[in-house]
């Protein structure tokens, strides 16, 4: 699954967290999507130590223009994506 991109909203605990971390365990390429900078950086360090290629991105998902911001800046970057989990939620 190498080159496989995935972004996962809510992704800097619980079940969002895990996800990216069992997908990057397996080779995808991980968009962390959270709404608190500080909070996805720290799950960001915790991927990255375990040798997972992670990248960040700043999404409410009850926003609507966060959600286009966060869209454009990854397709900017990437040019693609592959899997969009919206785990986020209540
Ligand atoms: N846990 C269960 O037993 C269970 C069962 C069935 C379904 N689910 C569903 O599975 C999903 C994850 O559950 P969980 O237990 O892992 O939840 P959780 O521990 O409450 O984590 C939720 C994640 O979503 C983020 N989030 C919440 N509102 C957001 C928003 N408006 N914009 C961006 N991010 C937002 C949170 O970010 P912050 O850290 O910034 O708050 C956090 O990272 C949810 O959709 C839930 O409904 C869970």
């Amino acid at each position: 699954m190498k080159d496989k991109i995935v972004l996962i909203t809510g992704a800097n605990k619980s079940i969002g967290f895990e996800t990216a971390r069992q997908l990057g365990l397996r080779g995808y390429r991980i968009w962390l999507a959270c709404r608190d900078k500080a909070r996805g950086q720290a799950a960001l360090a915790k991927l990255v130590a375990e040798g997972i290629e992670t990248r960040i991105v700043e999404r409410d998902v009850s926003q609507l223009s966060s959600v286009q911001a966060a869209a454009q800046y990854m397709f900017k970057e990437e040019g693609q994506l592959d899997i969009l989990i919206n785990n986020a939620g209540i």
